[in-house]
């Protein structure tokens, strides 16, 4: 058996800090922050928004793409760095506001890598037979986790929750290759939620550029395919120089490398999802096509799975 994506959803603060807006808290410009990362703004929850009502936003969008009513949802996934609370899961909360009272809930922390484990880890229980319709969820609130006055950090992270529905059909279980180095870890850390996000940006930036192609080299290997039979690679929006320097290393021009960090910056485990969603509205994304979703991110994690559209 296998997931099919029915539905996804996304939902973004409508408040947002452009890089203008930063060059007021620190030593910064519009110029270094565009061509150092291509960030042009980041989203920011409001007082009244949390993790929790961006993921259930995001989710209810879910559904009405997929056409589906929240009691059919066996299994809700929420992968997050950035949840209101230690307990209880943000899954069960999405889960309450839902009503999908069929559900068995869960989060998951794998850094910006976390929507990928989860999608992951959605199609493994399809594929047991342990569950028929998943909703997956990446949602983050990490203007709560950026130090405001350090300008290597908080120009690169924003808020915003994206959502898919996962439904189990007949079909092959879906090629996928994750990673994680735990004796990396230092390079992306966060002690706690009083605590800020402390990165040693090179290292994270070198990184990327190593394991991500090579992971998807690694993918595509193993389903006899070449990065040019691939019509989309939808990778985790850290960065416009990453995503540029995967595409060069696969021997790709970045047309198929789609991107909208420009409009939120890093938005850590939501940020696949929400492009996911936007590439399914838009209506860019066509059955038949095949789609490469790759992540990667603190742990460090990294990862790709293989879509047939
Ligand atoms: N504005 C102006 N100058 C800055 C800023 C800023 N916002 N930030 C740093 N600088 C300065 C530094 O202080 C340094 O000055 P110095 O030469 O006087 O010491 C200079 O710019 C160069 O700093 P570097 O850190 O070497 O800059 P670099 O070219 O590496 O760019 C960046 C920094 C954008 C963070 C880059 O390393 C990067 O993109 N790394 C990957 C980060 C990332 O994507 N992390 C998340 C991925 S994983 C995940 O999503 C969790």
């Amino acid at each position: 058996m296998v997931g099919r994506v029915t539905g996804t959803g996304s939902y973004v603060p409508e408040n947002y800090y452009d890089n203008y807006d930063l060059e007021k808290f620190v030593d910064t410009s519009d110029s270094w922050i565009r061509e150092r990362t291509g960030i042009a703004r980041r989203h920011i929850i409001s007082e009244e928004e949390t993790t929790v009502t961006m993921a259930w936003k995001a989710s209810e969008r879910a559904l009405e793409d997929a056409k589906i009513h929240p009691e059919e949802i066996d299994l809700i996934i929420v992968a997050t760095i950035s949840s209101n609370v230690v307990l209880p899961c943000t899954a069960c909360e999405v889960q309450k506001k839902l009503g999908a009272k069929h559900a068995v809930c869960f989060d998951l922390n794998a850094a910006c890598t976390g929507f990928l484990f989860a999608y992951n880890t959605a199609q493994t229980y399809i594929a047991a037979g342990l569950a028929k319709c998943a909703l997956v969820i990446g949602t983050e609130s990490l203007s709560k986790l950026v130090d405001w006055t350090d300008r290597s950090t908080c120009i690169l992270f924003g808020d915003g929750a994206g959502a898919a529905i996962l439904q189990a059909e007949e079909g092959d279980f879906p090629s996928m290759v994750f990673h994680s180095n735990g004796a990396q870890g230092e390079a992306l850390s966060c002690g706690s939620r009083e605590d800020y996000i402390h990165m040693d940006g090179q290292a994270v930036f070198k990184f990327a550029v190593r394991q991500v192609p090579l992971c998807i080299s690694e993918l595509l290997e193993k389903e006899g395919l070449a990065p040019e039979d691939i019509d989309y690679f939808i990778l985790h929006q850290a960065n416009q120089r990453i995503v540029e320097a995967v595409a060069r290393r696969l021997g790709l021009t970045v047309e198929k490398f789609p991107m909208n960090l420009q409009e939120y910056g890093n938005t850590s485990s939501a940020s696949i999802p929400i492009l996911l969603a936007e590439l399914k509205r838009s209506g860019v994304l066509k059955k038949g096509q095949k789609i490469v979703l790759a992540g990667f991110g603190a742990g460090l994690s990294w990862g790709a799975t293989l879509i047939e559209w």
